[in-house]
């Protein structure tokens, strides 16, 4: 069977808890890298010795057959280097979002429906537990009809500083960006859950107070003067969304999920390791039930401790994060091949089944969307309209408020099918 090879650029902080994932697929035959800073460079060369370029361009310009690029730069460039590498016959993998303006937006859209290249936002969320769970369950019809949900995206911004650092002196002007550009991961998992899209948005923001010279006009490249914001979102089906995107917050773990998906039949409510839902079965045979689903959402490494009598047994609520590292029940790994399953013997980090294992299920998706030509499960045309849902909240929320309506960016074309699990097996 083909095997693909991919360049890797960016080495952030981020990135190398997927390297060991794209060195043990079987499918992926061949991984190189590209950093601008020598010591992250050089970091890398050490410990997985593959050939690093000292920058995106060089990278293109010595490795003319490498055939994708996976972009894990900061998160206001990868809109310019998403298009240039698609304008060159290249598959994407990209780090959220897809981009901060419209026009980058449209653009990569219009490349990948001329091209049908592969282009994927790597959107951790769609594959977290209790998306997943509140997906499957709602396909199932357990929910009844979409009512109202929350979701939100959690990380104080001094939480994220070593995420800024490669911007030395100026880190403070990017990291002033508006919190609801980097909205996507509390999009997906609401959006997806319930496959609708929204219609109207509306959004406010709270004026930031710390007088640290990170939010304000002036102070970053965006004049945004907010760091948290809270939209609200008419759904084409009559449903509610309600999205927070905050950077100063007292919470410090976890950073997204769902706190609550309502149907008018069905409830999912989550509180850090603890996962309900309730079911109205008043209008049938009038019975109301509630039961505890928390051990098909947490990770088999939190179970695990927990059967242990660690501290996580005897703590309740969001006492341990380690329920989001390592693989759920809920999760399809059987699709995976083994060397996933068992990357944390061979991993030099302990993130590569951090997010709840979802680097894993990106990665395989993206051999897979590159091998056979079929679209990834979030297709561009999703990322877009998670992406451009933030980018209309913060526009509302520069606006004091006022309800937007959002472009209605439709779906992927009909011909173009999404990746079979049948298609490849391990
Ligand atoms: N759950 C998630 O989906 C998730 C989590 C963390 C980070 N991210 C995203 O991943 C991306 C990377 O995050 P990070 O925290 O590692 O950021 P980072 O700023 O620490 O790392 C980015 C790296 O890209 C390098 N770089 C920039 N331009 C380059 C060029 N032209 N050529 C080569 N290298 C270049 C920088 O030197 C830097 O080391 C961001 O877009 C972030 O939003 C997503």
């Amino acid at each position: 069977m083909k095997k693909i090879s991919i360049g890797i650029v960016g080495f952030g902080e981020y990135s190398e808890s997927y390297l060991d994932l794209w060195l043990n697929h079987p499918l992926v035959e061949r991984v190189v890298g590209a950093e601008m800073i020598p010591e992250r460079r050089a970091h890398i060369v050490k410990h997985y010795g593959i050939k690093m370029y000292e920058s995106y361009d060089q990278l293109l310009e010595c490795e003319p057959d490498i055939e994708c690029i996976g972009i894990f730069t900061p998160r206001h460039m990868h809109g310019p280097m998403v298009i240039k590498t698609l304008n060159m016959g290249k598959h994407v993998f990209s780090a959220v979002p897809m981009g901060i303006t419209e026009d980058e937006i449209y653009e990569i859209l219009d490349i990948v429906k001329k091209t049908r290249l592969t282009y994927m936002m790597a959107e951790t969320c769609y594959y977290f537990p209790c998306a997943v769970w509140c997906r499957k369950k709602y396909k199932e019809g357990a929910f009844g009809k979409f009512v109202y949900g929350e979701s939100q995206y959690y990380h104080d911004v001094m939480d994220m500083v070593a995420a800024f650092a490669s911007q030395g002196d100026k880190w403070k002007r990017t990291a002033g960006i508006p919190p609801m550009y980097y909205s996507t991961h509390s999009m997906s998992m609401l959006f997806s859950a319930v496959d609708d899209y929204p219609v109207d948005v509306t959004c406010f923001g709270y004026v930031d107070t710390e007088g640290d010279d990170i939010y304000g006009e002036g102070k970053n490249d965006w004049d945004n003067p907010y760091s948290n914001e809270t939209a609200i979102l008419r759904m084409s089906g009559g449903g509610i969304a309600r999205i927070n995107e905050f950077r100063r917050c007292g919470n410090v773990r976890p950073t997204s999920y769902i706190t609550g998906l309502y149907g008018d039949k069905g409830a999912y409510e989550g509180s850090g390791n603890q996962h309900l839902f309730s079911r109205n079965d008043y209008y049938n045979n009038k019975e109301f039930t509630s039961e505890t689903v928390s051990d098909q959402i947490n990770s088999y490494n939190f179970i695990r401790d927990k059967e242990k009598d660690s501290v996580v047994n005897r703590g309740a609520g969001r006492t341990d994060y380690r329920y989001m590292m390592g693989y759920s029940e809920i999760q399809d790994t059987d699709r995976l091949p083994q060397s996933f399953i068992d990357i944390e013997k061979v991993a030099h980090v302990n993130s590569a089944l951090g997010h709840n294992g979802s680097h894993a299920f990106l990665v395989d998706d993206f051999v897979r969307s590159v091998i056979t030509g079929k679209l990834p499960p979030v297709d561009p045309w999703m990322a877009a309209t998670y992406t451009l849902a933030g980018i209309y909240a913060h526009k509302s929320a520069m606006m004091g408020g006022v309800t937007l309506k959002l472009p209605l960016i439709g779906k992927a074309p009909e011909d173009w099918e999404k990746i079979d699990f049948d298609d490849i097996k391990y």
